[in-house]
């Protein structure tokens, strides 16, 4: 049997593009038809085999053990701007001329925000939002850096996409993993809940001294579609989550359905985003 590739995404977006077909912009009814119709096996086999290696691998051991890791900021002291840049150098192989890379996206984000009068702080985390993705320059195979985030520690819920394929992790089986609650209490809080090892979690990490409270809250769970789009997970919420929900349901629209014809000048939008930076965000932060 052959091993199976750690990689199968040609590109992180390729999960990001077919989040776009699960979730097609409400505004675009003629796109949605073009996704609908437009069969892309091969995109489709590679994000099943992304899926089936995100679902196998994600257990609650494998996240403790990269908090460990991670969390313990070791890896590269940057400025924002040096990890946007360090960031934008992850060279992907697909398409050049249709794909966006990195920064461009979180530009358009940034803009679409800003464009809508949103507070500075609400701008400044539609440019940050993917930043957490350097875990793949550090080495990380995609399916520990992108992908749907999920609860871990207790049953998966069938609202998580390919929900069939969790049945190759070992904490499906697990009987402290698999009720339920498993070792959470009825809405405990998310705060208490560990979620599946990704961008969202650990950019929320190095963040979180510095941004207000709805910020977080859209940078650590924008990748948490079983909850903010499919309501999965009500019973682990509490008060705060459901309020504070409310802004990543607004976020989301901004991450998936910004893509403009004309990509951003990222040049001459640098001066802005650089005083905004500062801020409120150090001039450096561990990674
Ligand atoms: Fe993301
Ligand atoms: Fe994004």
């Amino acid at each position: 049997m052959k091993s199976p590739n750690p990689n199968p995404l040609s590109s992180m977006d390729e999960w990001e593009d077919d989040l776009l077909k699960r979730y097609p912009d409400p505004k675009m009814a003629k796109e949605k038809e073009a996704f609908r119709n437009y069969v892309d096996s091969d995109r489709d086999a590679t994000v099943r085999e992304f899926y089936q290696l995100n679902h196998q691998y994600q257990t609650y051991d494998f996240v403790e053990s990269k908090e460990k890791d991670f969390l313990a900021f070791n890896k590269r002291k940057m400025s924002v701007w040096e990890a946007l840049d360090y960031l934008n150098t992850l060279v992907d192989d697909s398409d050049p001329d249709i794909e966006l890379d990195q920064l461009q996206h979180l530009l358009q984000t940034s803009e679409a925000i800003r464009k809508d009068g949103h507070p500075d702080w609400f701008v400044l985390t539609g440019l940050l939002h993917d930043l957490g993705k350097v875990l793949c320059l550090f080495g990380e195979p995609q399916w520990a850096v992108v992908g749907d985030t999920f609860p871990v520690g207790c049953r998966f819920s069938d609202k998580i996409v390919y929900p069939e394929f969790f049945t190759t992790n070992p904490d499906f089986s697990d009987e402290r993993y698999s009720s339920k609650l498993g070792i959470y209490t009825q809405n405990c809080g998310l705060d208490q809940v560990k979620m599946s090892w990704g961008h969202d979690e650990y950019l929320y990490q190095i963040v979180k001294d510095y941004l207000p409270k709805p910020a977080l809250y859209m940078i650590r769970y924008h990748s948490f579609y079983s909850q903010h789009r499919e309501g999965a997970y009500d019973y682990l919420m509490n008060d705060e989550d459901r309020e504070y929900f409310k802004w990543v349901n607004l976020f989301n629209p901004y991450d998936l359905y910004s893509k403009a014809p004309v990509p951003p000048d990222a040049k001459a939008l640098k001066p802005y985003y650089e005083d905004l930076i500062a801020k409120y965000l150090p001039e450096k932060l561990m990674f």
